[in-house]
C-alpha cells in the first residue's frame, strides 16, 4: 500500500502531512555515521553468534562501509518517505546487497538502536566540548597570567566593595570552567553505557552477546535491564544540565564584559575583530559576541527543561515522545561549541583591559574602608567598634568630599589616637589587595600560586 517499511501491516497510506510529522529523517541523519558504526558492531556480532554466516557477516559491514563513502560523498540523502535514518540506512543497505540486507535488523529494534546512535553521538560531542573547555580555560589562564598586578575594583550587590587583582577576578571563572570540564567527564561515564541488544523493550529470543558490541563500540559497559535501557535518558538530561552549567557561566562571565564595554564603566575596550557596529548611530561598536552568548543561554536552559518534561509522564519503556530529544541534544551541543569557540576568541584576541582607567577606578571610591577598621582592628581596638568609628569617618568624608586618602595625619589622630603614619600606605589600593594573603583570597601571593596550580590542572586529561 505505501513505502513505508511496516506497510504490510496496514492496508491504506499514510496521509503525506502525518508522513511528514511522524518523520525524524530531517534531523536524525545527523545521527547517519553513528547508525553505521552501531549497525557494524551489530552485524559483527551476529555473525560472531552464529546467527548469521561469518560471510553473511562481512557483506553486511562492506555494505554499511559503501553506505558511509556515499554519505560522505553527498549522494546518500534520503527523503521523508525513509521515516528516519535507521530505516534510510536499512533500505539503502537492501538495495546494495538485497535479500541480505534483510537480516541486519535480526535481534534489534530501532529502540535499543537509536538509543545506541545517540549515545555514540554525545560521547564524541562531549568529548570536543571538553577540549573546548580546556582552550577556554587556557585563554582565561593566560590573561590572569599578565593582570596578576592589575587592580579592578571588586563588587557585590553590584557597588564598589574591595579592590581586587583582575587575575584573580579572571581565575573565578577559570575555576568555574574546572567544574564544567571535570562534569563532562563525571557525566561521560554515564552517557558511555551500551542499550544495544535491549531490543524493542523485552530482551530478544536469539542467543545474541552485548557485551561484544559494548566492547567493539568501546562502551565501558551495558544497561542491565532492558526496559531501562531502551527507555532511559537520563544521560541527556545530565549532559544538558552540564550544558546549561557551561552556558551559565559564559553568560555571566558575558554580562561582566558587556557592563564593562560600557561607557559607565569603560575597564575594556574590544578589538575590532570581535565587536560589531550600529546602521545608524557612526559611533557605536557594540558588544555583540558576549550579547549573543547571553541570549543562548536561555536556549540551551529551555532544552534541559523541555527534556525533563518530555519524560515524568512516560511509562515505560518506549515512547515516540523520545523521538524529540534529538533536536534538544543537536541544538544544545551546536550552542554549547559555538558559544565556547566565541568566548575563547574574545578572551584570546578580542578584549583589552584599560589599565590607567582601572588604576583610576580603584582609587576613587572608599573600597578601602575595611583596610581602615582592620588597621584599627590589629591595633587592638575591637572590630565592631573600629568598624563603627570607619562609617561615621566615610560619612564625614562624603559631606567634605573627600576621599580616606584625603584626611590629613591629624585628622586621623582625632578620629582615634591608634593612627600613625603608616596608615596611608595600609590604604594605597595596592596594598589593600596585596594584603589579602589568606589562602584563595587576592593577594598577589594566594593569586600567584593560583596560577601555578591552575598550570598544573591544565596538563591533566
Ligand atoms: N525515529 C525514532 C526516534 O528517534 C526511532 C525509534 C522509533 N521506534 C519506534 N518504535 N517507533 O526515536
Amino acid at each position: 500500500a505505501s513505502s513505508q517499511t511496516w506497510s504490510q501491516r496496514f492496508e491504506t497510506a499514510l496521509h503525506p502531512a502525518i508522513a511528514q510529522f511522524n518523520a525524524s529523517i530531517g534531523f536524525d541523519i545527523e545521527l547517519v555515521e553513528y547508525d553505521l558504526t552501531g549497525s557494524q558492531a551489530h552485524a559483527q556480532m551476529l555473525a560472531h553468534t552464529g546467527i548469521i554466516t561469518p560471510d553473511e557477516g562481512d557483506q553486511l559491514v562492506k555494505g554499511l562501509d559503501q553506505i558511509r563513502q556515499e554519505y560522505r560523498q553527498g549522494f546518500f540523502s534520503p527523503g521523508v518517505d525513509a521515516e528516519d535514518v535507521h530505516f534510510a540506512v536499512e533500505r539503502r543497505l537492501t538495495q546494495i546487497l538485497g535479500d541480505l540486507g534483510k537480516k541486519l535488523h535480526t535481534a534489534r529494534s530501532r529502540n535499543d538502536q537509536v538509543g545506541t546512535d545517540t549515545r555514540l553521538y554525545l560521547r564524541d560531542q562531549m568529548q570536543e566540548i571538553r577540549a573546548q573547555v580546556r582552550e577556554f580555560q587556557t585563554a582565561l589562564f593566560h590573561l590572569a597570567e599578565q593582570h596578576v598586578e592589575t587592580l579592578i575594583p571588586g563588587y557585590t550587590h553590584l557597588q564598589r566593595a574591595q579592590p581586587i587583582s583582575l587575575a584573580h577576578h579572571l581565575m573565578a571563572y577559570f575555576e568555574m570552567a574546572q567544574r564544567d570540564w571535570e562534569r563532562l567527564g563525571e557525566v561521560y561515564r554515564r552517557v558511555n553505557v551500551s542499550p544495544l541488544g535491549c531490543g524493542a523493550l523485552a530482551g530478544t529470543t536469539f542467543p545474541i552477546d552485548r557485551h561484544y558490541t559494548a566492547e567493539l563500540l568501546n562502551f565501558d559497559g551495558v544497561y542491565a535491564n532492558s526496559l531501562d535501557g531502551v527507555s532511559d535518558r537520563d544521560f541527556a538530561i545530565e549532559f544538558l544540565s552540564t550544558a546549561s552549567l557551561i552556558m551559565m557561566h559564559l553568560s555571566r562571565l558575558s554580562e561582566e564584559v558587556i557592563l564593562w564595554a560600557s561607557q559607565e564603566f569603560s575597564f575594556v575596550t574590544l578589538k575590532d575583530s570581535c565587536a560589531t557596529g550600529s546602521s545608524i548611530m557612526p559611533q557605536k561598536k557594540n558588544p555583540d559576541v558576549p550579547e549573543l552568548v547571553r541570549g543562548k543561554t536561555g536556549r540551551v536552559f529551555g532544552h534541559l527543561q523541555a527534556m525533563l518534561v518530555l519524560m515524568k509522564g512516560l511509562p515505560l519503556a518506549y515512547n515516540k515522545d523520545l523521538q524529540e530529544d534529538k533536536e534538544a541534544l543537536f541544538d544544545a551541543v551546536k550552542t554549547v561549541r559555538g558559544c565556547l569557540e566565541a568566548m575563547t576568541i574574545l578572551l584570546q584576541e578580542g578584549i583589552e583591559f584599560r589599565t590607567s582607567r582601572l588604576a583610576e577606578a580603584v582609587a576613587e571610591d572608599f573600597s578601602n574602608a575595611t583596610d581602615v577598621a582592620d588597621y584599627l582592628a590589629t591595633k587592638g581596638v575591637p572590630f565592631r567598634e573600629a568598624y563603627n568609628l570607619v562609617g561615621k569617618v566615610v560619612r564625614t568624608c562624603l559631606a567634605a568630599n573627600k576621599l580616606l586618602k584625603d584626611l590629613s595625619l591629624d585628622e586621623w589622630q582625632t578620629l582615634h589616637p591608634a593612627f600613625e603614619a603608616d596608615i596611608y600606605q595600609a590604604i594605597a589600593p595596592r596594598q589593600v589587595v596585596a594584603a589579602r594573603n589568606s589562602y584563595g583570597g587576592t593577594g598577589f601571593e594566594q593569586v600567584r600560586q593560583a596560577i601555578e596550580n591552575a598550570r598544573q590542572r591544565l596538563r591533566q586529561d
